[in-house]
């Protein structure tokens, strides 16, 4: 039994005392006169002004911003009229929304009788005016390997692969599973899927057979689209066995398409087993764009929520792709030519909008990186901003923290005067790292777009602009446009001013998920009941005097760990699915790199003994069962667990003693048996 569903009174933050320190001195030399934002208050905070050089050419400034958000929340279907226009419609829409927040009618349509092609948006479009600029520029995990595929190449290649995928029978409507490394053929197959009509579900290549297994059943999947191995750091990762131990129990799998990445050697199942070059060889470059429906679905993502299995996001076509390409033109102030970089896996919602459909529905550069950031060594990134001339870079703050332990060598050591704007996402960014980050990456020259949003709401919600917004480290500023946040209490009631809650969003914007693959109660069970007539996003947050918002991290039993989204309840199940665990809870701690780290309270069934052996032995059993990114960092073995007289457990509490706040545990009345917590802090884990 769980505790609460997102009850912000119960479990205020500081989930990160050590990391939300104010900033040291050496940031402070910024508190000047705002001339873009008089308005701004600025008293206890140090704020980072628009630079003059951006606020005079870009695409937004604050006049703009403050106009347009105005125009977009008092009249969206006016504001949405005109701005779904940015895309190309085969059947232009007269129907800009149908929405309904209501738990007993949860409708969300955007542009509903207009009819397009997503892949056509990223690529036909393009191919008159930039047929020959580069559209993707892989960087492979070798520094030696690069390679730069132009918008005519891309189309060919996808025309290719989507003729290839209808002669195995795939049609509009079926289920495409990927689960491939981070190469130009990720998305070749997620745009051939578009093509056709096909719906993608990928599937980041960290994940077990097990959760591989999981995913595909659940959307009855009747292609995967793999690779031999990956490449990682050197290492190589053994995606298509993965995939041969995960189909062993996949009925509705018919064929496995196999890029050759490593050339490793892999066994191939006769009959259901096919190499990506040999089908694709032998087809046309021209294939049909099917003609789709606005909402006709365009991707599946499995996300984990606060119980049960993951949960598989639908996103819809049209709406996503306005929604995708205007944030990524906005947020990051694209310009045509530019180099644009987004550092995250297409395992992740941020791929998918930011490094392929926001970034090729507006025919930019996006460079798409194979590698980690720290390898050859922890200059990597920077050697690639350098190569290959980065202009915007987009990356997430555990890496950040990561880097920032090398010092600052490894970054002067490469030129990065072609940053011009710098982006941080998927959890929040403690100050500290937002200050080393400004003032190390970007000479204290490129604005950081600190970008709040989920798998859910498809696009960046809440975020700076680089031309209109004073930035202030560690907050993810304001809206965007048609973005209503809102901060309710414990009990629903919205709250005004300056003052800290749970976010709730109180209007639909186009990019927003339509509903939980095959399970629409779900999805309004988990996003629309919470809080009656808002979307409730799982984050507590707290809005400053300026109007700026601050999240402060998960108010629901969902963890953040190295920007990875987990549900404690799918490592707990994980862990009792082993022979020797009689029972277990986990919860987040603050951890210096991964912002979240995994505390797990194990108690054994009754004979067997905790030793260090054992303990090695269940790490090893949840990366097994769910995948490394779950690995608990601690185990703390547990005689047995605070629960109240009715057998819940009291997470709460353990939270507490897992953060090391063991004087400040809350009301611990109703605990059956208090000598269990006495037990679990005497013999906590550092
Ligand atoms: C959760 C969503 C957004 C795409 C990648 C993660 C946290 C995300 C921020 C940010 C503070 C953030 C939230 C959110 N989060 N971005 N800029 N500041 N927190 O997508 O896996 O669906 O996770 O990530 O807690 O709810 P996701």
């Amino acid at each position: 039994e769980r505790d609460g569903k997102g009850c912000f009174s119960e479990r205020l933050p500081p989930k990160f005392p050590g990391l939300f320190q104010r900033p040291g001195p050496e940031s402070r030399a910024t508190l000047k006169t705002l001339n873009t934002l008089g308005e701004l208050s600025m008293s206890e905070t140090d704020v980072f002004p628009v630079p003059q050089a951006i606020a005079d050419s870009a695409l937004i400034n604050n006049e703009r911003y403050l106009e347009m958000y105005k125009a977009s929340v008092t009249d969206p279907e006016g504001f949405w009229a005109e701005h779904g226009k940015r895309i190309d419609w085969i059947k232009p829409f007269t129907q800009v929304r149908d929405v309904s927040f209501d738990p007993h009618d949860v409708r969300i349509r955007w542009f509903h009788d207009g009819t397009l092609n997503v892949a056509a948006n990223c690529l036909d479009r393009h191919l008159a005016t930039r047929g020959d600029q580069t559209a993707i520029l892989w960087e492979g995990d070798d520094p030696a390997e690069s390679q730069a595929v132009t918008y005519r190449d891309l189309y060919e290649r996808v025309g290719r692969l989507s003729n290839a995928l209808r002669a195995l029978g795939v049609k509009k409507g079926d289920r495409v599973c990927l689960y491939l490394p981070m190469i130009p053929e990720a998305a070749v197959a997620m745009l051939a899927c578009a093509r056709i009509g096909a719906i993608h579900s990928i599937v980041f290549g960290g994940f077990s057979p097990d959760s591989l297994a999981n995913r595909i059943q659940d959307s009855e999947c009747t292609v995967v689209i793999t690779a031999d191995e990956g490449l990682r750091g050197g290492r190589r990762v053994p995606l298509k066995t993965n995939v041969d131990k995960a189909l062993a129990d996949c009925p509705s799998v018919k064929s496995v398409v196999v890029v050759k990445r490593t050339g490793g050697d892999v066994p191939m199942t006769a009959g259901r087993d096919l190499w990506y070059e040999e089908i694709t060889a032998v087809q046309p470059v021209d294939a049909p764009a099917e003609e789709m429906e606005a909402e006709d679905p365009l991707f599946i993502l499995y996300t984990s929520g606060s119980t049960g299995k993951p949960k598989g996001v639908l996103h819809t076509s049209g709406g996503y792709l306005v929604y995708a390409s205007m944030t990524h033109e906005y947020v990051f102030d694209y310009r045509d030519g530019e180099i644009y970089w987004c550092t995250a896996d297409v395992g992740w919602v941020t791929g998918h909008s930011y490094i392929v459909y926001g970034p090729l529905a507006n025919g930019a550069t996006t460079l798409m990186f194979e590698g980690i950031p720290s390898y050859p060594d922890a200059s990597r990134f920077w050697r690639v901003v350098e190569k290959h001339k980065v202009n915007i870079f987009y990356t997430a703050p555990t890496a950040i923290r990561a880097l920032m332990r090398e010092g600052e060598e490894p970054v002067k050591a490469c030129d990065r005067s072609s940053l011009r704007i710098l982006g941080s996402v998927g959890e929040p960014i403690n100050p500290e790292a937002w200050i080393w980050y400004h003032r190390v990456v970007g000479d204290s020259r490129c604005p950081i777009v600190d970008t709040w949003w989920q798998t859910e709401t498809g696009g960046i919600l809440i975020t700076p602009l680089p031309g209109a917004t004073a930035l202030k480290p560690g907050s993810a500023t304001r809206p965007f446009f048609g973005v209503q946040p809102v901060l309710v209490d414990g009990e629903g009631n919205e709250l005004s001013g300056a003052t800290e809650g749970n976010l709730c969003v109180s209007d639909s914007w186009p990019g927003q998920a339509r509903t939980v693959y095959g399970d629409h109660e779900r999805f309004v069970q988990t996003y629309f009941t919470t809080y009656k007539g808002y979307y409730f996003t799982g984050d507590g947050c707290r809005r400053d005097a300026d109007g700026y918002y601050w999240i402060t991290g998960r108010v629901d039993d969902v963890i953040n760990v190295s920007g990875h989204r987990m549900g404690t309840a799918e490592i707990e199940s994980a862990l009792v699915a082993h022979a020797k665990v009689a029972e277990a809870a986990v919860v987040g701690y603050p951890h210096d790199i991964k912002g979240q780290g995994i505390y797990a309270y194990v108690t054994l069934v009754a004979g067997e003994k905790e030793s260090e052996e054992l303990r090695k032995e269940l790490v090893a059993w949840v990366r097994k069962e769910i995948g490394p990114i779950a690995s608990p960092d601690v185990i703390q073995w547990a005689p047995g667990l605070p629960k109240t007289r009715s057998g819940k457990i009291m997470r709460r509490i353990l939270r507490k003693i897992a953060e090391n706040e063991v004087g400040a545990l809350g009301d611990t009345s109703t605990l059956a048996d208090p000598s269990v917590v006495e037990d679990l802090i005497a013999n906590r884990k550092a």
